[in-house]
């Protein structure tokens, strides 16, 4: 099949999150497979055009009343692999220090700028003649291109058997905008509707993408039906459960390139399944990162991503003083919401023996923190799949997970009975619950060493493969064939 991929981020060219790491490596998984696939994303300004390759091409896209606006492209290939990704070039739209906003402020652009990335891709394709079996979009900046296919190029030839897929990866963030949306999106007013692109008064780009795509995915099971609840929906339950005959729920994998303690190049020290008592040397480093006072025996607790409302960091604040009393390290990175980056490099100055926070972005403490941690904390208020609590079971450093989303797919709670237990699950989205559940990680951690070193043994031997979530999406896409 050909598979047209589009994404806003792809690792490692540009990321802000998962979502990312998903566009650099399903790609690769469905070449595996056999697929032609060419992917697509922005060359934002933070890409060095001078190690991509400059092709001859300058595509004309009809952007409403702002007329025709030009870009040029770019070439590369995914790291390790003949994956062709292709950057559409304009200065003006992603000629920016930021991705989607900068201090926290979201251009007011954003509908210009990813309207035309899906158009941008459309054209490309048919510069290149390459017609796509399947045009996979993800998340609401992408998602134009289904609403494209069953609209302005409803009769075009080339498209006439190119089917779409939207891969929901996180449902928070629709791409809400004001009418003059419609303007650039080039789309007949009448599908401003409450079925379609209509919503509040305003244009709903993902929820247009949701009704005109053949198929919807996104990234777990559990979020597959969570999206259909009023708790999980964002508004869009009704019109996703009316949809639901076309929704799948497919997890996603782990890049083990990238993600595995064996060769991991960021650890002071590699460590297997079969040299576990290796891992206390990223423990020490890690200690030694941060400050904190060495010691083998306390429990060294680990949480790396967005400060955002999602990611539970309220419940952390919340119960942290409480947390900080029981014999626990704890290290934090991440960045995002301003009074959370205040607040815990606040925490870590009051608590400097065993607090330690990084504000910022850093690929290298990810891994070290991935590796030197005992346990690793997501207490997701939702969480459509989760990355990091799964490469934390390579890493044998068993994940606190609140049962949402992709963390209740993938965690499986203690229990010494089980033989399948892979870490610590709490259901109610409280500071209390949360607190709990990490005492009792801790009693567990010090009191019931065996049965810790046995979860954290079957943690890294489970195998969350790309190659298995590709094979399930060429069954969507055949699905769509039919
Ligand atoms: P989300 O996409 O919602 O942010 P995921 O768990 O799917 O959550 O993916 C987050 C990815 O971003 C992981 O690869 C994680 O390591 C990375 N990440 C998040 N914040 C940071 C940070 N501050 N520094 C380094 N990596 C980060
Ligand atoms: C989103 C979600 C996260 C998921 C990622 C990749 O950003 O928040 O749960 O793992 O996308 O699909």
């Amino acid at each position: 099949m050909n598979i047209l991929f589009v994404s806003s981020e792809v690792t490692p060219f540009a990321k802000t999150g998962g979502l990312a790491d998903v566009s650099g490596a399903l790609p690769k998984a469905l070449a595996k497979l056999g697929d032609n696939v060419k992917v697509v994303m922005p060359r934002y300004y933070r890409i060095d055009r001078n190690k991509l390759e400059k092709l001859p091409i300058a595509l004309g896209v009809d952007m409403g009343s702002l007329g025709e606006v030009w870009c040029g492209v770019y070439k590369s290939t995914l790291p390790k692999s003949s994956v062709e990704i292709y950057f559409i070039e304009h200065e003006g739209y992603y000629g920016r220090s930021g991705l989607y906003d900068e201090n926290g402020v979201a251009y007011e652009d954003n509908d210009i700028r990813f309207i035309f990335l899906s158009k941008a891709s459309l054209k490309l394709s048919l510069a290149l003649d390459f017609k796509p079996d399947i045009v996979h979009a993800n998340d609401w900046h992408s998602a134009p291109m289904p609403i494209l296919l069953k609209t302005v190029y409803e009769n075009n030839d080339f498209f006439k058997n190119t089917k779409s897929v939207l891969t929901i990866h996180n449902l928070q963030h629709q791409g809400f905008f004001d009418k003059r949306a419609m303007d650039i999106l080039g789309v007949g007013w009448e599908h401003f509707n409450q079925y379609a692109l209509e919503a509040l008064g305003g244009v709903n780009i993902l929820k247009g993408g949701i009704a005109f795509c053949d198929a919807l995915t996104t990234v777990s099971e559990k979020y597959a039906q969570e999206i259909q609840t009023d708790e999980y929906g964002f508004g869009l339950q009704e019109h996703i459960k009316i949809y639901s005959y076309k929704l799948f729920g497919i997890l996603n994998g782990v890049d083990y390139e990238e993600w595995n303690p064996e060769h991991d190049k960021y650890i002071t020290q590699n460590y297997s399944v079969d040299t576990l008592e290796d891992k206390i040397e990223n423990k020490r480093d890690l200690q030694g990162i941060f400050d904190l006072v060495p010691s083998d025996e306390v429990a060294l607790i680990g949480f790396v991503g967005r400060f955002a409302k999602q990611k539970g960091i309220e419940l952390i604040a919340s119960c942290i003083e409480g947390l900080l009393q029981l014999d626990v390290q704890m290290v934090m990175l991440g960045s995002g919401e301003k009074w959370a980056e205040g607040f815990f490099s606040d925490i870590a100055k009051r608590y400097p023996e065993r607090f330690g926070c990084y504000v910022g972005y850093s690929e290298e403490l990810a891994h070290k923190i991935e590796a030197g941690s005992d346990m690793f904390l997501m207490p997701s208020l939702f969480e459509p799949c989760g990355l990091n609590q799964i490469y934390s079971l390579r890493y044998g450093t068993l994940p606190i997970v609140r049962a949402t989303g992709g963390l209740d797919d993938t965690i499986v709670n203690y229990d010494k009975k089980s033989d399948k237990s892979n870490g610590f699950k709490f259901y109610e989205a409280s500071a209390h619950a949360l607190y709990h559940t990490v005492k009792w990680a801790v009693e567990v951690y010090k009191d019931e060493k065996d049965e810790f070193v046995k979860m954290q043994k079957r943690a890294m031997k489970e195998h969350f493969s790309w190659i298995d979530s590709a094979k399930k999406y060429q069954k969507v896409y055949l699905w769509t064939m039919k």
